[in-house]
């Protein structure tokens, strides 16, 4: 399929070649027919005596500075088409108008903020998919300063409840709050920048240095910042191992890092905007016991004193949490912590039993 898409690629190119080359030897053919034009016009005047040889030679010299600015027209026109073509991607997304209504203003002040977060009766279904109810009068509150762990089996809904906070989407029905503030009032601005901290299940890197991909957590950090949060997301030791240190570049997504590190750095990102409310989506799953171990203890230290909401797939986490919620297709099915859970023999002693027998399974391995 590729190699075909490239023939299409090399086919166009070939046709727009033909293009350039055409119009180019058209203008040539023309500029250089004005030329010959006034030679064999002048030559004939000035044979039949009604024209000196200096007039023609005038003529002829004003006719190649024309030829020669009209050419130059014939190239910018070129570089023209190409900008318009190019800005043209790029004004697409300036002038996007977004779905989501933006014009909410408020914000909390930051010794104000308290981060209780509140779910109340939220329904929602992803708008590609609108048959598709993935959370159904979900009731949820977290209370400021405290850890609630969310868990179930994979596809269903817990991704969904972060972006919800996050307002990546829109409620069907029913309402999220911060501190009794619908997030739909709020400056989205200020959500996302300064009140969340967000590490998602696939943490996003861009293709810069290792320095600048925490920098993105509050911008105007000083080198003194990064190296303070990389320390407590576990993280500076390795970034320092690298030949280039802090200036390592990651490759697009992130593709030089192994999955550990990225989420490390993704942790340390977080960190840096030290934000009162921290929402962590685990990936642990593709880590190896060790670089869970790392990942978690970056994880503990950097939710200390603020509202967690942690989407939890590994026991570990679950077990110290305030408050556990096990959800199962789209409502919550129990409710409590480890301890009360786990007398109950329900869906969450079913959970833990499969994780107990899965590390059995890899140990006899
Ligand atoms: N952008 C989307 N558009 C349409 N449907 C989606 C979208 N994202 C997720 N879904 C669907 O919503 C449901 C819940 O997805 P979600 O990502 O919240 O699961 P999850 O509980 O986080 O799973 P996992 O443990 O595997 O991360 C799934 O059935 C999924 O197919
Ligand atoms: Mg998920």
């Amino acid at each position: 399929m590729f190699a075909e898409e490239c023939e299409t690629a090399a086919d166009l190119s070939t046709e727009l070649g033909l293009g350039v080359g055409l119009f180019q030897a058209g203008t040539n053919l023309f500029l250089n027919g004005m030329v010959l034009a006034t030679m064999f016009l002048g030559g004939h005047l000035m044979s039949t005596g009604q024209m000196s040889a200096g007039d023609v030679m005038a003529f002829l010299v004003n006719a190649q500075t024309i030829q020669r600015s009209v050419a130059q027209i014939s190239l910018l026109f070129g570089s023209v088409v190409k900008g318009v073509s190019a800005g043209g991607r790029v004004f697409e997304y300036i002038n996007k108008e977004p779905v989501m209504d933006t014009s909410g203003t408020k914000i909390v002040k930051y010794h104000e903020f308290h981060g209780d977060i509140e779910f109340k009766n939220v329904t929602f279904s992803y708008p590609s998919r609108p048959e598709a109810v993935v959370l159904k009068n979900f009731n949820l509150k977290i209370p400021a300063g405290k850890t609630v762990a969310i868990i179930g089996s994979s596809g269903n809904g817990k991704s969904t409840i972060a972006a919800l906070l996050e307002r990546f989407y829109d409620v069907n029905e029913g309402s999220v709050a911060i501190d009794g503030i619908d997030v739909r009032d709020m400056d989205g601005k200020w959500l996302r920048g300064r009140a969340l901290g967000f590490i998602s299940q696939e943490p996003v890197l861009f293709a810069t240095s290792v320095r600048e991909n925490i920098r993105y957590g509050k911008p105007d950090a000083t080198d003194e910042e990064i190296y303070e949060a990389a320390k407590t997301a576990n993280a500076d030791e390795f970034i320092r191992k690298f030949p280039a240190g802090y200036e390592t570049l990651v490759g697009e997504r992130g593709m030089s890092l192994s999955g550990g590190q990225k989420q490390r750095i993704a942790i340390a990102r977080a960190v840096l905007k030290n934000p009162p409310v921290m929402i962590l989506d685990e990936a642990t799953s593709a880590l190896d016991a060790s670089s869970e171990r790392e990942v978690q203890r970056a994880l503990e230290r950097a939710s200390k004193g603020r509202t967690v909401l942690v989407i939890a797939h590994r026991l570990s986490t679950i077990i110290n949490a305030d408050l556990i919620v096990v959800l199962h297709r789209g409502s919550i099915v129990e409710m409590g912590t480890h301890d009360q859970l786990k007398k109950q023999k329900g869906h969450y002693w079913n959970l833990i039993k499969q994780q107990d027998q899965g590390a059995d399974d890899s140990r006899s391995l």
